[in-house]
């Protein structure tokens, strides 16, 4: 497997989202929701960047379709544990490649009435999009290739790796 993004590529973004984030808040208190499971690696990396009374949250959500491309079908497998009503609440996505996973959350969260729902995400895949979708802070723009690492999985595996490397067909 090739890499894609190092590992210190990945830790000096991560502190620019996270000084950005930081002045966009002005000091109001930030729910940041981890979006389980690929994004836990990079939600605890930014957390740590992050200068704002924050609560973090973890929503588990599992697709089905085949397993390296997105059925838009979600299901929420594990649910936040307190309300989100009046509150800021940042998205940590690991990737958006169609973005039918990100409307399906804004989608369930707008009801619970939180004061500003906005998208942080690691990658961005923006060849695929079949949804427009609005995203507040992107980490890295990358083509339209499998990857892992950081978080990310084939059928479960390679999350633990430190850097985003693409998988090879066949691996
Ligand atoms: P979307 O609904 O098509 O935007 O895809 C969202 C989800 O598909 C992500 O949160 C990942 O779980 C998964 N996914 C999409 N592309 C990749 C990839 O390149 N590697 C690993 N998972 C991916
Ligand atoms: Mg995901």
């Amino acid at each position: 497997m090739r890499t894609l993004i190092s590992a210190e590529q990945i830790a000096a973004r991560v502190r620019e989202l996270g000084a950005e984030i930081t002045r966009d808040y002005e000091g109001r208190p930030l729910v940041l929701l981890c979006v389980l499971k690929g994004s836990f690696m990079f939600a605890a990396d930014l957390a740590r960047a992050i200068d704002l009374p924050l609560r973090i949250e973890f929503l588990g959500v599992q697709s089905y379709g085949d397993d390296t491309k997105s059925s838009g079908v979600v299901q929420i497998t594990l649910d936040l544990t307190r309300p989100i009503e009046d509150e800021d609440v940042l998205i940590v996505e690991d990737i958006v490649d169609t973005g039918l996973t990100l409307d399906y959350l804004r989608r369930q969260l707008l009801p619970r009435r939180p004061r500003s729902v906005k998208v942080c995400t690691l990658l961005h895949k923006p060849g695929k999009l079949a949804r427009s979708v609005d995203i507040d802070y992107i980490g890295f723009t990358i083509d339209d290739v499998f990857v892992v690492g950081y978080g990310l999985d084939h059928a479960q595996l390679h999350r633990n790796l430190p850097e985003v490397k693409v998988l090879d067909s066949g691996s």
